[in-house]
């Protein structure tokens, strides 16, 4: 039986997630959890997002990078060439998977969930703004997802829902 997918997201309204290589916000709340809720996990994740994120091997993550450049591999660090030897990797890893994104890793595992009916938690932040953006997550809504929990909150500069979904 494979693991449980969880995939992890800060999204603007208009699905955008990031602006030349970078998050186009700064939510301190929406950084810490995400960074807690990564930790002591597998994350899996494509390289621009391995690139911009340096701690991502602390807190005892576990990085699968997806990449054809396989020299990125290092101590602690695995590199994939597709999603599919990525999780191949990550199911062979104690802890949760937590696919971390950028955009192609998202949309290839909305589909991966929507072809084989495996699980698939969503860790949504939606951010009630629309933003300039490069960077877009795939369209989720038309999706049939099981709410389980949820918490609003905000900071000074934004709106932002914490969703939990699972289908
Ligand atoms: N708001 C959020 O929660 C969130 C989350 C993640 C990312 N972001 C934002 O999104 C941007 C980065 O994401 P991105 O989509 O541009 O890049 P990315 O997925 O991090 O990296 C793209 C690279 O990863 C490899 N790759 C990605 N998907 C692949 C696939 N399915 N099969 C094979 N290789 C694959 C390729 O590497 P090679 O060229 O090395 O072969 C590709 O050039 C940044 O702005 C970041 O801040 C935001």
């Amino acid at each position: 039986m494979p693991k449980l997918l969880h995939l992890i997201v800060a999204c603007a309204e208009n699905r955008v997630i990031g602006r030349d290589r970078k998050l186009p916000w700064r939510i301190p709340e929406d950084l810490k959890y995400f960074h807690d809720a990564t930790a002591g996990h597998t994350v899996v994740l494509g390289r621009i997002c391995y690139e911009t994120w340096p701690r991502v091997a602390l807190d005892g993550r576990q990085p699968v990078v997806i990449t054809q450049n396989t020299a990125l591999a290092r101590d602690g660090v695995r590199v994939a060439a597709t999603l599919a030897a990525a999780l191949a990797i990550a199911e062979t890893l104690p802890g949760e998977i937590m696919i971390c994104g950028g955009e192609r890793i998202y949309a290839e595992t909305l589909a991966l969930a929507a072809a084989t009916a495996r699980p698939l938690r969503l860790h949504l932040t939606l951010v009630h703004a629309e933003v300039a953006g490069d960077t877009f997550m795939p369209e989720w809504r038309h999706l049939a997802w099981r709410e389980l929990t949820r918490r609003e909150s905000a900071d000074e500069n934004y709106r932002y829902t914490f969703f939990e979904l699972e289908r």
